[in-house]
């Protein structure tokens, strides 16, 4: 049986950053707020030319460039992102495959929110295990100030724009493979998070369309709540059913919401300091890309070497959830 291992990993970031400062004078909120209640200092802000696709191919590049791998060797590419470069069609992995000069591969996109890498990253698990695929490419790319309202203080705080990428492997060692992913859903919960206009849900006339923007909509303080209770809850069930416990994990990495949620989530588990990888504080919430670019900022300062045991866990819009044990398995 093919097993999938986590093979490599890289990001881009792009360089323009947005302070907690220059949010003040946009909108009625300070720094003192936003790093109490959010842990955020800055974000970065993708350039009105560059696009999901682009910061997505920069980022699958190092990962590509990492795996050991040759990229004509990748067969399958899946990304994560809810601010694709055309809402519709084409996929933005499709894009990307092209600027990347994969050649025919299966590409598409998925929309999972927040959650959306570790949806992923269980498909490109579930497509080598059934021996279809053998080397997936897997990017959360986002460029979120194309979808942020910058006059509601309530959303524009959190939010930043990057990309991350990985590839994973099919491999007969079953030492190197991913352990588990878990993943869940509940759209009763949809109007926590959401972006009401532009898609076939949006109330207009269909005929007689008006030009509607596609801003994201957050009720933040019962999002929190939701978020808390459920990570935790996700967490602990993942380290019981594969006996594994809090002290055995090299590397927690959440989704990079709010770090009052990520020390909650922390807390639960018992995690020392030194086991939670935080990124918040410099790129803010990036959504699907939060997860890898973390996972990078590891990997570039040295701290993450082969053979850690990462956990995963993110939350996001729809509600969506998930969590994967992970171990590092560099081919080089
Ligand atoms: N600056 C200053 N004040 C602000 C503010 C801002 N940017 N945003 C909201 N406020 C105000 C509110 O208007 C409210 O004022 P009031 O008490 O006079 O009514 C007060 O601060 C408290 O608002 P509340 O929404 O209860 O704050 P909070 O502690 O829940 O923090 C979030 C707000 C958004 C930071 C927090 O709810 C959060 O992080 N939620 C989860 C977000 C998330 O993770 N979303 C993505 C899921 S992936």
């Amino acid at each position: 049986m093919a097993y999938a291992a986590f093979r490599s990993i890289g990001a881009y970031v792009p360089s323009k950053i947005l302070s907690n400062e220059d949010l003040s004078k946009m909108v009625d909120t300070s720094d003192e707020w936003i790093t109490k209640r959010t842990g955020i200092k800055e974000r970065h802000i993708a350039a009105s030319d560059e696009f999901t696709s682009d910061m997505g191919a920069k980022a699958a590049t190092l990962a590509i460039e990492r795996s050991g791998l040759d990229k004509s060797e990748i067969d399958m590419v899946v990304c994560a992102t809810i601010s694709p470069d055309y809402f519709c069609m084409p996929s933005t992995a499709t894009i990307i495959s092209t600027k990347l000069g994969l050649g025919n591969v299966t590409a598409f996109d998925i929309s999972a929110a927040c959650t959306g890498f570790v949806y992923v990253l269980s498909i490109a698990k579930a497509f080598i295990e059934a021996g279809m695929k053998k080397n997936v490419l897997i990017i959360g790319a986002e460029k979120l100030s194309a979808i942020t309202d910058y006059s509601d203080r309530g959303t524009c705080i959190l939010f930043g724009d990057g990309a991350g990428a990985a590839v994973i492997s099919a491999t007969e060692n079953k030492e190197e493979a991913i352990i588990d992913i878990h993943t869940g859903a509940d759209g009763k919960f949809a109007d926590l998070l959401m972006t009401p206009d532009g898609g076939s849900g949006s109330a207009h006339d269909t005929l007689e369309q008006e030009a509607s923007s596609c801003f994201m909509q957050m009720k933040g303080n019962e999002t929190f709540k939701v978020a808390v209770k459920t990570l935790t809850k996700d967490v602990i069930d993942i380290l019981r059913e594969n006996n594994i416990q809090s002290a055995d994990i090299k590397h927690f990495v959440p989704h990079q919401a709010n770090l009052r949620i990520i020390k909650a989530v922390g807390d639960a588990l018992k995690l020392k300091d030194e086991q939670v990888v935080l990124t918040v504080a410099k790129y803010g919430n990036t959504s699907g890309a939060s997860i890898p670019m973390a996972i990078n900022d590891i990997y570039e300062s040295g701290k993450l070497q082969a053979g850690e045991l990462m956990l995963l866990d993110a939350f996001g819009g729809g509600l969506t959830w998930g969590s994967a044990l992970v171990p590092f398995s560099p081919l080089k």
